[in-house]
Parts: C-alpha cells; sequence; structure tokens
C-alpha cells in the first residue's frame, strides 16, 4: 500500500529524515516510533502530500506521489499532531463543513456514521471548545474518516491523553484495522506501538534503525533485563534469556531481573530513551 525509498528532508544542516525506507502492506498498522525530533511528523507529512522530500521516492496504492498527488490526497486521511478543529463550531459542523470541503456525497449521513463510529453522538451540538481533550481527538480521527479513506495517518494520537481515554482511542484504531483499513501512526509511546501495530519502524536521527513486529523486536534486543543498583543511579544488562538474565544478577548485589520491553530494545538499538 505504501512504498518508499530513499526518502531524504533536511532543515538547513539539520536532516530531519534520513534516507528513510519502509513499505506497508494492506490491512497493516505500521507504526513509527521513536522520541521528541527524530523525524516522525515530518515523515508523516512527506507521505501526505504536506511537505516536498528533498529526495527519494513515495509511491501510495501504486500512484507516484510526485505526479498523482490530488488521486493521493482522495485515498487518504490524516489526523495531525496538532488540534486544528474549527473551536468555534459544533462537533457537528465540524464535520459538516469538512464534508462539504471534500464534496462528499450523502455528507449528513456520513457525519452521522463518524459521529457513531467515534462516541460523539451524544455531543453533536457541543461547541469544540468545549470538549475535553480525548473528545476533540476522537473528533480528529472522525473527520479524517468522513471521505472512507483506504489509508489513515494518524500522527502522535494520544499525544498528552490520560491512559484510560488512549485506551479507548486505542479500541477505536483498532476497530477501523479490522474494517481493512491500513494505517501508519507515529508514537513516542512504547505501549502504544506495542499495543497496536503488527510492526514498527525505530526511528531515531531521521534514521529508521530497524523494522520488525513488536515481539522481534524485543527479541532481537534481549528477552530479559537485569537492573542493579550502582553508584550512577540503576545499571541495566540486557540478557537473551532467563539462564543467562540469572548469571549476570547473582554477580550484583541487589539485582531485579524483568522481562525486557520495547523501549529496552529501543535504547539499546539506537542509545536514545524514548
Ligand atoms: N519547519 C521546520 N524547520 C526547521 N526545522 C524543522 C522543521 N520541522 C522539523 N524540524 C526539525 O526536524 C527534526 C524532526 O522534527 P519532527 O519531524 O517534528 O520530529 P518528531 O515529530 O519526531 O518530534 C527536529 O530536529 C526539528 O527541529
Ligand atoms: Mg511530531
Amino acid at each position: 500500500m505504501i512504498k518508499v525509498q530513499n526518502l531524504v528532508k533536511r532543515y538547513g544542516s539539520k536532516c530531519a529524515v534520513d534516507n528513510l525506507g519502509l513499505e506497508v502492506q494492506p490491512g497493516e498498522i505500521f507504526g513509527l516510533l521513536g522520541p521528541n525530533g527524530a523525524g516522525k511528523t515530518t515523515t508523516i507529512r512527506m507521505l501526505t502530500t504536506l511537505c516536498k522530500p528533498d529526495s527519494g521516492t513515495i509511491e501510495i496504492a501504486g500512484h507516484d506521489l510526485r505526479i498523482k498527488r490530488d488521486a493521493v490526497r482522495r485515498l487518504i486521511g490524516v489526523v495531525p499532531q496538532e488540534r486544528n478543529l474549527d473551536l468555534e463550531l459544533t462537533v457537528q459542523d465540524n464535520l459538516m463543513v469538512y464534508a462539504g470541503l471534500y464534496q462528499l456525497d450523502k455528507r449528513r449521513q456520513r457525519v452521522d456514521a463518524c459521529l457513531d463510529l467515534f462516541g460523539l453522538a451524544a455531543e453533536r451540538m457541543t461547541q469544540a471548545d468545549k470538549l475535553s481533550g480525548g473528545m476533540q481527538r476522537r473528533l480528529l480521527i472522525a473527520r479524517a474518516l468522513l471521505s472512507q479513506p483506504q489509508i489513515l495517518f494518524l500522527d502522535e494520537p494520544t499525544i498528552g491523553l490520560d491512559p484510560q481515554i488512549r485506551r479507548g482511542i486505542w479500541d477505536s484504531i483498532a476497530t477501523l484495522r479490522n474494517e481493512g483499513v491500513t494505517i501508519v501512526l507515529t508514537t513516542h509511546y512504547m505501549d502504544e506501538a506495542a499495543v497496536l501495530c503488527n510492526r514498527i519502524g525505530l526511528l531515531s536521527n531521521g534514521r529508521l534503525r530497524m523494522t520488525d513486529t513488536p515481539g522481534n523486536l524485543q527479541i532481537s534486543a534481549g528477552s530479559f533485563m537485569v537492573e542493579a543498583p550502582d553508584s550512577n543511579g540503576i545499571k541495566r544488562t540486557l540478557c537473551p534469556d532467563r539462564e543467562q538474565a540469572e548469571m549476570v544478577a547473582a554477580l550484583l548485589p541487589g539485582a531485579l531481573i524483568r522481562p525486557a520491553n520495547l523501549e529496552d530494545a529501543f535504547i539499546a538499538l539506537t542509545g536514545q530513551e524514548l
């Protein structure tokens, strides 16, 4: 569904996206996981035609983005990182205006369907600035789905939200995958990537360090983590199996063994924390 090769974007001397390549299969949820400044938003903006790469190629559903920009725009939905709702309009009118912009058929029915899907039907007459952060995020996703896109891009869909509200949004995103929508999301939350994504690309300083399933990424870095207090704080050692973890722990006073997680893998592979 998506094929990216040798993608580069520079801002002055800063290489925000550095020779990035990836492929996303139909129906997959692909996650770009990386800390602030890794290049997630820049990548999403290039994939969604909002900014032009310095070099490299992007194909979306077989369309070369350099040539078929409008065709691609009709196929995709975009949920930006910043909340760009019309805060003075009601929930319903935010969607109606957008449906009008996109010249959708049966606007009212599409709007109602999206309100229902995202649990916003009861809030339809509420002014958008009166909604909670979680509800605003839902409205942004509902808006991106009005045109029934084949591919949905979500840039940090749950940033700054409470854990319980994040889970609700995860459920909604998982529902979309079950309906066959291909999804690309970015996140700096290890748990979000692990729960939602079929495959994850680890992004650090504009470079994609590794791409694999959450399980394989974790295993490739080490399955068990030994943590022991030392003079600088905590000493951490990743081990491939429990036997080795126990050997390491036996040498370190106060050591604890726990299963490794995706964040451990990220640090091991990139030297950076999420
Ligand atoms: N419009 C811009 N002008 C200059 N530098 C930018 C611009 N957009 C992004 N950058 C820089 O590019 C890098 C990647 O940014 P971004 O893609 O927003 O990362 P992320 O979304 O992963 O936090 C950062 O160092 C950021 O400061
Ligand atoms: Mg960003």
